[in-house]
């Protein structure tokens, strides 16, 4: 399958761009200088030009609270950015997979979030990529959304960050109250592939299994990292950000493929050198 894929220059694209040649599809892999999604003339003219059979769209301003405070800028790349993509390719006849986020739920669901579950974002970036998502089922007949958690490869990740202050300070504090299902990249690539090959149109939930909260989490990358750190739990109330998180942002894959669970995954991202500055 001929794919045109934006935002490759991002954890996810990165991952795409190196497994779906592997996979036997031809990439034309776009970076964010390379193509704004936010042009609809640049986003019209590159899927005239690669007549692709699938946009996959991996570019999202995901800086949730820059979110918060450049709404306009959010909607233009989270929201209008997927409209580009549905409207010109539907027009030219290609598929469009548009990656979404476990943000677009407001996290008070006692459950993991099934893909049919009501969203209700609580914050910019959960409202835009909502209508993005909301953009692409409406303008497009061959559309698949997929909606990732707590992604880390190569960039700037929480992973990265745990490694950078655990070696730097004492102690450290990290919320408690916050579950999300971490998710390697790699794996979220190797997961959008499996549904590519699926053929099948619809909403997915793409995340490594089990869940965590933010300590947790921390508490194993320090655990497999061998960094000694005294590690304290706290309240997210005590660190008010600009955006709010969902408490439960913990996504089921009903329907979807399964990944393996998030510790394995995070292992092997450390031994890979994941701590490698992003
Ligand atoms: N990261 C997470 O924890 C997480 C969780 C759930 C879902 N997701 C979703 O997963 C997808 C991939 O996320 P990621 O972790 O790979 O994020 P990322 O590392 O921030 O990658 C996003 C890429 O999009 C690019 N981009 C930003 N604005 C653009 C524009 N107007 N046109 C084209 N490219 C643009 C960015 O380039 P610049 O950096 O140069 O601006 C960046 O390379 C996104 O849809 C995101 O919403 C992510």
């Amino acid at each position: 399958m001929k794919v045109l894929l934006t935002g490759a220059g991002g954890q996810l694209g990165i991952e795409l761009a190196k497994l779906l040649p592997e996979r036997g599809h031809e990439v034309a892999a776009f970076t964010h200088r390379d193509l704004d999604i936010s042009d609809a003339e640049a986003v019209r003219s590159a899927l005239e030009e690669h007549e692709p059979d699938l946009a996959l769209n991996a570019a999202a301003y995901t800086d949730v609270d820059g979110c918060e405070e450049k709404e306009d800028l959010a909607y233009r790349v989270n929201a209008l950015g997927p409209r580009n993509l549905a409207q010109h390719g539907e027009r030219l006849g290609c598929e469009l997979l548009h990656v979404s986020t476990n943000y677009v739920f407001d996290g008070e669901s006692e459950h993991p979030y099934a893909p049919d579950d009501l969203p209700n974002p609580i914050s910019a970036y959960g409202r835009t990529k909502l209508a993005g998502e909301g953009y692409v089922k409406a303008l497009c007949r061959r559309w698949y959304v997929v909606r990732a958690a707590g992604v880390y490869g190569e960039g700037h990740n929480f992973v990265r960050t745990m490694l950078r202050v655990g070696r730097e300070r004492d102690s450290l504090k990290v919320k408690d109250d916050e579950y999300i299902s971490p998710t390697y990249a790699g794996d979220l690539a190797a997961g959008i592939a499996e549904v590519l090959d699926g053929g099948l149109y619809g909403t997915y939930h793409v995340a490594n299994a089990g869940s965590c909260s933010w300590y947790g989490f921390a508490e194993e990358i320090f655990r497999l990292s061998g960094i000694e750190v005294e590690l304290n739990s706290v309240p997210s109330s005590e660190y008010p950000l600009p955006a709010a998180r969902p408490a439960n942002g913990v996504l089921s894959p009903l329907g979807s493929p399964e990944l393996r669970h998030w510790r394995e995954a995070l292992a092997e991202y450390l031994e890979r050198g994941g701590s490698a500055p992003g």
